[in-house]
């Protein structure tokens, strides 16, 4: 009797934990689009080197960096593309460009600690 009530309530606790993923998911459509078409080059977390095309990008994680563009300029960058780096706005509407612009501010690094990978 008793272990049938620790399963009940091991399957619900499993259902919680998927509608909390599934809801994360939903949230959080910039950083889908990100992985989807940006990640093969400038890597999952932003720091660039994936792939031949990603070596001639920079870190895109880099605080100085990221102080130095304004929101409407990453947005005509992806629309547009530079150099090895394609042009999205066939791709993308503007409203998935604008949820990729907000995540790439929040994947930049914490200025405090300085090291890459940590945020
Ligand atoms: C085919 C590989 C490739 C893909 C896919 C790609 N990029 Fe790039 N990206 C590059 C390269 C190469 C550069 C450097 C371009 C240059 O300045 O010559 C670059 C530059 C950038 C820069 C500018 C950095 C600077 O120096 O100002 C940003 C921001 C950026 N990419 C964001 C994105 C985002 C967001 C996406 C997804 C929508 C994306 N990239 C997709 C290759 C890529």
């Amino acid at each position: 009797m008793m272990g049938q009530w620790v399963s009940l309530s091991v399957v619900i606790m499993l259902l919680a934990a998927f509608a909390g993923c599934r809801q994360a998911n939903a949230d959080n459509e910039g950083e889908r689009l990100y992985q989807a078409a940006c990640a093969r080059c400038h890597g999952t977390t932003g720091e660039g080197g994936a792939g031949p095309a990603g070596a001639l990008s920079r870190d895109l994680t880099d605080p100085e960096w990221q102080k130095t563009v304004r929101d409407d300029e990453l947005r005509t960058l992806i629309q547009h593309g530079r150099g090895q780096m394609p042009a999205f706005s066939d791709a993308l509407s503007l409203d998935k460009i604008d949820k990729i612009v907000k995540h790439l501010r929040v994947l930049k690094r914490s200025e405090a600690s300085d090291k890459p990978g940590s945020s």
